[in-house]
Parts: structure tokens; sequence; C-alpha cells
């Protein structure tokens, strides 16, 4: 019996020791998972802030970049807002341009330097898109590679031209329409010179600056890529008996003069525009641009580059 109860008392005892065995043991783990916790959470908590700070950082960057632009947008009396061919990649342009001609319109800033005219005639050249568009845009900021070739070159009637004269078709039936309504007036108006190819300029030019000097050149030839002969939608004109150079004074000059942007051309070159388009005035050179384009041009007596920054560059 005493045996007995003696084990009984050992079991307890053996039973209780386990039981507080095993409450050290989850007190141990529970505390080491605490402790875990917490030294993972500060941790996370730390780098939530560094990616906060960081955040609040960039943020105010932005803050500071934007002012800057908008400092500089004030400048230019936030014309930003009126003006849809107003370009932010050129405001630091804009502004140089408007300190070297503080007595120029704001609007013709903007216009200039999106023309290209804050650098020198062909400097920062860019190769021309809008290839076969009537709108297409060719000068000494705007270039034509070496193998471009108009589609649809068709021969302009020897009725209306001299031999193998050639503009892309949609020009050239327009020219031809223009050519027959001025005969019907008794007028006569010739092609002289149309297409050009690139190798065709390439001489041209070249003999022009050996006769003239390059300078010289440059006034009234462009220079191959840069005629927009090339893009078969130019057409210089006499009127079959005087010198191409004296159109202005004929009578087919005045009546191109009130109808030429009927049938969609335009005088490319005109007298007052010459910084513009980079030529001396040529009585001779018409442009075919279609007629709605050519009427504007007509009425409001601008350039076809100011067109072209106006309407279609941000088109694009
Ligand atoms: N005569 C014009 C400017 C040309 O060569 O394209
Ligand atoms: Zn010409």
């Amino acid at each position: 019996m005493a045996v007995k109860k003696k084990l009984k008392i050992k079991k307890k005892n053996f039973t209780i020791f386990v039981l507080l065995i095993c409450i050290i043991v989850y007190l141990i783990v529970t505390s080491f998972n605490f402790v875990t916790d917490k030294l993972t959470k500060n941790h996370q908590s730390s780098n939530n802030e560094v990616v906060k700070a960081e955040k609040e950082k960039n943020t105010e960057e932005k803050k500071k970049t934007l002012t800057d632009e908008e400092k500089k947008l004030k400048e230019l009396n936030n014309i930003d807002k009126k003006i849809d061919y107003f370009n932010k990649k050129y405001i630091d342009r804009y502004l140089k341009y408007k300190e070297n001609n503080p007595d120029m319109d704001l609007e013709k800033i903007i216009i200039y330097v999106n023309m290209g005219l804050d650098n020198n005639y062909y400097t920062n050249t860019i190769k021309t898109p809008y290839l076969n568009k009537e709108y297409i845009l060719v000068n000494k900021y705007n270039y034509l590679t070496d193998d471009y070739i108009p589609d649809n070159l068709e021969s302009i009637s020897t009725k209306y031209a001299l031999n193998g004269m050639k503009l892309v078709k949609v020009a050239k039936e327009a020219f031809e329409n223009m050519a027959k309504d001025a005969l019907n007036n008794k007028m006569s108006i010739i092609a002289m010179s149309s297409y050009r190819s690139y190798s065709y300029q390439v001489n041209l030019y070249n003999k022009y600056v050996k006769a003239d000097g390059k300078e010289a050149a440059d006034t009234y030839s462009g220079r191959p890529g840069h005629s927009e002969h090339q893009t078969g939608l130019a057409v210089d004109v006499y009127n079959g008996k005087e010198n191409y150079t004296n159109f202005e004074k004929t009578k087919e000059f005045n009546w191109m003069q009130d109808n030429a942007y009927k049938y969609g051309f335009i005088l490319r070159f005109p007298k007052n525009k010459t910084n513009e388009t980079g030529y001396m005035y040529e009585s001779w050179h018409y442009r075919y641009v279609g007629v709605e384009i050519a009427k504007y041009i007509y009425e409001k007596k601008i350039s076809f580059e100011e067109y072209y920054v106006r309407f279609i560059e941000n088109k694009k």
C-alpha cells in the first residue's frame, strides 16, 4: 500500500514537473516570437519612413522644377495658355530670343523660334516629315534626302510648259487648269522649271556657287535636299516672252497675284518675307499647297513657314 502511495505521489510530481516545463517552454517561445515580431515591425516602419522621406523629397524636387518652369512661363506672359503651337521643349530658346529681340511681339518670337530662325540657316536641320503631302515643308531647316522622289510625277502638257516638265499629279492638274484659264484670258503662263531631282539640284547649285559665290547663291538657290523643287510641287513660270526674272512686270504676274490661290498655288517667296523663307523675292516661283491652305495664306498674307508652324507642325 505504502509503495503504491509513493508511486502515485511520484507520478503526480512528475506530471507537475512536465507541466511546469511545458509552461516554461511556452513562455520562452512566445516571448521570443514577441521580440522578433517587434524587431521586424521596427525594421519595417523604419523602412517605411525612409520610403516616405524619399517620396517627400521627390515631390519637393518636382515642385521646385515646376516652379522654375512656371517662372519662365510667366516671363513669357503665360502665352502657352493662349497658343497651341507653343512648344515647352523650346522654352529656353524663346527666352533667349526674347532677350535678343526685346521689342519683338511675343507671338512672333514663338513663331520665329518654331521656324528655327534663332539658329542660322542650314543649322539644326531636320529631315522633313509629311512626304508626299501637299503641305510638306522644305526650306533651309527642313530637308529631303538624296533618294527622295515624290510619288505620281506626271509631265505637264507642252501647251503650258517647256519640254520635260513634271509635277506631282494633283499639282500638275491644278497647274494645267490655271494655265488654261489664263490662256482663255489671253495670258500665257508657261512652266520653265518644275520637279528637279536631288542630283539635278547638286549641279544647279554648284553652277550658281561657281558663278556668284556661295553667299549670293544661297540667297536664291536651295542647296541640294533643301530645294522644294524636289517635292514636285513647285514650279517656276514665265510668260513665254520675257525673261522669267522680269515676270513681276508682266500682266500674267498680276493675274497670278489675284488668281493663283484659287488653284491651290502660292507665291512662295514674297517680297516682305525673305527672313522667314530664307530666300530673296522670286515673282516666278509658285508652290502647290492645295486650295484651302493657299486661300488662307493669300487672305492673311503670311508665309508658308508661318502657316506650317501655326497649323501643321503641331498636328504631328
Ligand atoms: N530658287 C529656289 C529657292 C530653289 O532653288 O528652290
Ligand atoms: Zn523655283
